[in-house]
């Protein structure tokens, strides 16, 4: 279950990728926006102050997530639907299909990118961002600290390859669909503050379903296991500030 509080301890340094996604986009004036994985939807009110006049449209799967949007957002139009990315077809084609920190949660990315494609109008944009940290200690201690506790068998399946691919495989995917294509990484060198801000960082995302997936009283150890990992990869420095390096992978796509 997405908890809305965690995920925004951090709301700063998580909100300025989807300002740098959003920057690249050249349409001016789209009739249909759709925000995938619109979350609390703090990006959803940034695409709707920019496209003041377009029918704005945020879609995620958790309730929890979109009762927040919906109660800081009623002063703008902006329609909420909470339904799967994998079942969601637009209404219209898309003028721009935008999704920040989103389509890693979803798989088959093979499948899904030329079918995001397809659901644009002409000259529509199709514009991602998915962090790229899964092969760094922030998510690699994750399944370390697992595999060495006593419930490694039983949550063994919750340890995958990194769900996010190489930018030649997505330029692979869509160079015969797109009429443009600019993808870029970025490594955010993100500076925290806080007790083990890093763990705190994963907590609000991809720990979250390593931890549901745990007992209640088996989670305090499995925590501070992590903590401590963590500790040792992400040292805080003399000020008590800790670096968090932060890769993330970008995409406009035009139809
Ligand atoms: C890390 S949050 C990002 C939220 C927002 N885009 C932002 O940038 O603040 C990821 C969001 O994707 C949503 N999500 C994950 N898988 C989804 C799916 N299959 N269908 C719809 N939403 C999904 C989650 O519920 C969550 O709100």
């Amino acid at each position: 279950m997405w908890n809305p509080e965690q995920y925004l301890k951090f709301a700063q340094p998580r909100f300025r990728p989807a300002q740098d996604l959003l920057a690249r986009i050249e349409i001016d004036s789209p009739q249909t926006v759709y925000d995938l994985g619109c979350g609390a939807g703090n990006v959803t009110r940034m695409l709707a102050q920019r496209w003041r006049d377009a029918k704005i449209v945020g879609i995620d799967d958790s309730e929890e997530m979109l009762q927040q949007a919906r109660a800081e957002n009623a002063h703008l139009d902006i329609t909420w639907k909470c339904q799967s990315i994998a079942e969601w077809l637009p209404d219209e084609p898309a003028d721009v299909i935008y999704s920040n920190a989103a389509l890693h949660w979803l798989p088959d990315h093979q499948t899904l990118f030329p079918r995001l494609m397809d659901m644009l109008s002409k000259n529509g944009v199709l514009a991602v961002q998915m962090p790229n940290n899964f092969n760094e200690p922030s998510h690699t201690l994750i399944w370390e600290t697992l595999k060495s506790g006593p419930r490694a068998s039983r949550l063994e399946h919750l340890i995958r390859p990194s769900p996010v691919h190489s930018a030649q495989f997505y330029y692979d995917l869509v160079a015969k669909i797109a009429s443009k294509i600019d993808i870029w990484e970025t490594t955010y060198l993100q500076i925290l503050r806080g007790i083990d801000p890093v763990k705190e960082w994963t907590k609000g995302t991809w720990l979250k379903q390593f931890l549901d997936a745990l007992e209640e009283a088996d989670r305090p150890e499995f925590e501070e296991d992590y903590a401590r990992r963590l500790r040792e990869a992400y040292p805080p420095q003399e000020n008590g500030d800790t670096l968090f390096p932060f890769r993330r992978l970008f995409m406009v796509l035009q139809k």
